[in-house]
């Protein structure tokens, strides 16, 4: 075969290869890309998550103390406020006590229907806190 054939010929084939691979490559990679993007996903949602129940907390923890929302240290001695009263019983231990928040969203919401004769204002049926409040206070209380 002459040189020029050769050459035309290797030619050719680079053509081919090129066209073969390139499609293949780009699968190749995207596949390779999908792993690191479900591990940036992951990592993502894995810092975001702790940080969203930490600020639920936090909030909780301030509405539970603020002496114009919740109230709460007017009547309950909890870990961390100042001057509380001893009307209502130390709020301890919650999470063992109460494992249903349900339970807990219920008793701020209107104590009421567990003891008609409580002290403690209904949070919820009166409006004093929103529904999103009363969640944030829970997130608190199950920390004590
Ligand atoms: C005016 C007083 C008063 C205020 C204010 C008050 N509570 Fe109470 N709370 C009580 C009393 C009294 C009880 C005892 C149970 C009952 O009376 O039914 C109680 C019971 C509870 C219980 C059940 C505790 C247990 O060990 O079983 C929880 C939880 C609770 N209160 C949370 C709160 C939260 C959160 C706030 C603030 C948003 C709050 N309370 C504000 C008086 C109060």
């Amino acid at each position: 075969m002459s040189g020029a054939a050769l050459c035309a010929l290797e030619r050719f084939y680079f053509a081919i290869e090129t066209i073969a691979k390139t499609p293949r490559n780009d699968a190749l990679t995207a596949l390779f890309r999908m792993p690191v993007l479900f591990l940036l996903l992951a990592i993502a949602a894995g810092f975001a998550g702790p940080a969203r129940a930490q600020s639920a907390v936090a909030e909780g923890q301030k509405l539970a103390f603020d002496r114009g929302k919740g109230n709460c240290l007017t009547c309950h001695v909890i870990k961390g406020g100042d001057l509380p009263g001893t009307i209502g019983p130390e709020l301890k231990d919650i999470k063992s006590k109460y494992p249903d928040r349900n339970e807990l969203v219920a008793i701020i919401f209107d104590e009421t229907k567990r003891n008609p004769q409580t002290m403690m204002p209904p949070f919820g049926r009166n409006r004093i806190l929103t529904e999103q409040e009363i969640s944030a206070i829970v997130d608190f209380l199950q920390t004590l």
